[in-house]
């Protein structure tokens, strides 16, 4: 049984209540039209908690003029029915006006993670993305929040966001679920044409190919970079960027560096992909 809630105050009661009965609760944010990625995060939140809120919440803020706001997938009946699937307690599913009643005032800036890679291609993402979040930990004040680590970047900037702030709250980084041919699990691939789904897999295996010569001890971390995205690109799709950065604050590495984390962004069609491979050199 998955109680709905659209409104701030009713959830607040029913979360005060489990709160003062001494349950942990445990949060999984998202923008819905869920998947086995996003089962994943309710599966690690029902094993470590006593109680499971999610949300679906398409947030404006964290899209820019000519992203895919309007269009993205809006599939409430069936989220519902895997939420269910998994006894996933609440779900939080606000309207825009409950989240945003007065507009944009106050808004949460992390501009040395939030302005590159990502955010330097989309301006303004991550500031939609942490303030969305931190209203939303404001509201549900769970114990611990969890995020798929296929954000990678997303993740970082919202541990830094709760470092900053000293919010009381845990974060969970959660594997990244993977198609059989090793693309992740995303809501934006269901914007992949039949062909387009096959040309997909290229960036994970471009990532898996330039993991292995870091593992190996290749040091030219240009070279490979440029190599994995010239593979991903003779695949048919379009390369964003592909860069290995440190695995704790996403700045460039020294060879002495040795927790490394690869990340890009391509275009295929009407969908842009994200994906990441974390690497430990030798
Ligand atoms: O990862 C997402 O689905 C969104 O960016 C999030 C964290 C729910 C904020 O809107």
């Amino acid at each position: 049984m998955t109680t709905v809630f659209h409104s701030i105050q009713d959830l607040r009661v029913q979360l005060n209540q489990d709160r003062n009965a001494g349950r942990r609760i445990g949060f999984v944010p998202t923008m819905g039209n869920l998947h086995e990625g996003h089962m994943d995060l309710m599966r690690a939140s029902k094993s470590g908690c006593d109680v499971t809120v999610a949300s679906i919440f398409v947030n404006p803020m964290q899209f820019g003029p000519n992203e895919d706001f309007d269009a993205y997938p809006r599939t409430l009946d069936s989220d519902l029915a895997q939420l269910k699937n998994e006894s996933v307690d609440y779900l939080f599913a606000p309207t825009v006006r409950e989240m945003y009643p007065d507009g944009v005032n106050t808004q949460i800036e992390v501009p040395s993670l939030g302005n590159i890679l990502e955010g330097a291609s989309r301006p303004g993402h991550f500031t939609g993305v942490a303030t969305v979040v931190a209203k939303l930990f404001n509201i549900v004040q769970s114990d611990i929040a969890y995020f798929g680590r296929k954000d990678y970047q997303q993740l970082a900037v919202i541990r830094r966001m709760v470092m900053d702030l000293l919010l009381p709250i845990q974060i969970q980084g959660v594997a990244t679920g993977r198609a059989a041919d090793g693309l992740a699990l995303s809501s934006r691939n269901a914007y992949l044409s039949d062909s387009e789904r096959q040309q997909a897999p290229a960036i994970y295996a471009a990532l898996q190919w330039a993991g292995q010569q870091i593992s190996q001890g290749n040091l030219n971390y240009g070279m490979i970079e440029r190599e994995a995205a010239a593979q991903i690109d003779n695949a048919g799709l379009k390369t964003d960027y592909f860069e290995i950065r440190c695995a704790q604050n996403l700045t460039a590495p020294g060879h002495s560096q040795r927790e490394l984390v690869i990340l890009t962004a391509a275009q295929l069609g009407k969908a842009r992909l994200i994906d990441n491979l974390e690497v430990t050199a030798p």
